[in-house]
Formats: structure tokens, C-alpha cells, sequence
């Protein structure tokens, strides 16, 4: 029997179990490089599936933006791990290697079919909607949604995470950073949405 039809005689359901348990063990490597955060992207994935979900965006776009939440951070397997595991402020050096991760991380996910359409959603999970992140500098809604999404989501996970290798803020002070940061740094459609997801009064 040829490999593909053992695959395709399998349930779907079992498809998609091993689908998802692979994507986790990647995203559990990716995180490994960063010790003190060993689950960020699975924190991520399912924060940004949920703000999906609360956006009103189909079942199968959320679920691309989980698997997109769970790579976001992909290009991190490329990056000398010294400098993934600095504690000390990062040099101008460091910086132009950290920002290739998202362009080194859709460099490989477009090629691989089940994760094709994550890629633009992990290539510009760093902009921001002034215009001031990067790789490309865009703005406003020419940030993929899912990109917007998963900025969110990732800082607030960066900042409310008890395994962050910074000190840890309270859920409040990280809705707080989020509101004031909303319509320069972060989508305040979006932010309302992670604000609706948690429960957090404003
Ligand atoms: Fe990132």
C-alpha cells in the first residue's frame, strides 16, 4: 500500500489529531529556544482563535489563525539561541537578527501545504497599525487580520505569562497597556475583542 493512501484511508478526525499534535510538538521547539517560555505559542494560538471567534470569523478562518498562533514565532528556530536567551537589552546587532524571524519563518511555512496560509499571517505579525513595525512598515488594514490578531494576543501573553522571563503584569495592567496602545501600535477592534474574551471591564 503506498504511503498517501494509508493517509487517506485514515478518519479525518485522526488527520487532524495528528495534525494538531505535530503542530504542538513544533511549537513546543520553537519555544524551547526561549526556556522561560515553554508554552507561549500554545498561550498565543488559542487566545488569537478565540479573539477570532469573538470577531465573527468563520470556524476554518479561526482555525488557520490558531495554526498561524501557533507558528507566529517559527522564524526563531533559525536564530543564534544566544541571543533568544539574552536577558540583558539587546544590541542594534541583535535586533536586525531578531526582526528576520518573521520573514525566515513564511520562508518555510509557505512551502509547507497544510501551513501555505499561515505564512502571511507569521510574516507580519510584527507590524503595527502606524506604520512603525516591520518587516514591510505596513498600516491599517493592510495588516492581515490574523497578523493583527496574533500581535495582540502574543504581547499579551508577554506580559500576563508567569513563565515570561520578565516580571509578569496582572491581567489588568496588560488590558490596560493593550487600550492605550490601540490605534498606534495594536487594532482596536481587535483589542476590544481580546477585552471581551477575558472578561476585562473598561
Ligand atoms: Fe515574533
Amino acid at each position: 500500500m503506498a504511503p498517501d493512501s494509508t493517509i487517506s484511508s485514515c478518519p479525518v478526525e485522526d488527520v487532524e489529531a495528528v495534525l494538531q499534535g505535530m503542530s504542538r510538538l513544533i511549537a513546543s521547539a520553537i519555544d524551547r529556544n526561549i526556556p522561560a517560555r515553554s508554552t507561549h505559542s500554545q498561550r498565543v494560538a488559542a487566545l488569537a482563535a478565540s479573539i477570532a471567534e469573538r470577531l465573527g470569523l468563520p470556524s476554518e478562518e479561526a482555525r488557520r489563525i490558531y495554526f498561524a498562533g501557533l507558528f507566529h514565532d517559527f522564524g526563531k528556530l533559525f536564530l543564534p539561541s544566544n541571543i533568544l536567551i539574552k536577558t540583558e537589552p539587546l544590541s542594534e546587532d541583535d535586533w536586525s537578527f531578531i526582526e528576520l524571524h518573521p520573514q525566515l519563518g513564511a520562508t518555510f511555512l509557505e512551502r509547507i501545504p497544510p501551513f501555505t496560509s499561515t505564512a502571511k499571517d507569521v510574516l507580519y505579525h510584527h507590524e503595527r497599525i502606524d506604520g512603525r513595525g516591520y518587516p514591510r512598515g505596513l498600516s491599517g488594514e493592510d495588516i492581515p487580520l490574523g497578523a493583527r490578531i496574533i500581535a495582540v494576543a502574543g504581547s499579551f501573553d508577554a506580559m500576563t505569562a508567569s513563565d515570561s522571563y520578565r516580571a509578569s503584569v496582572k491581567q489588568d495592567i496588560a488590558c490596560d497597556t493593550l487600550l492605550e496602545d490601540s490605534g498606534t501600535h495594536f487594532d482596536g477592534g481587535v483589542v476590544q475583542a481580546l477585552l471581551a474574551v477575558l472578561g476585562c471591564r473598561r
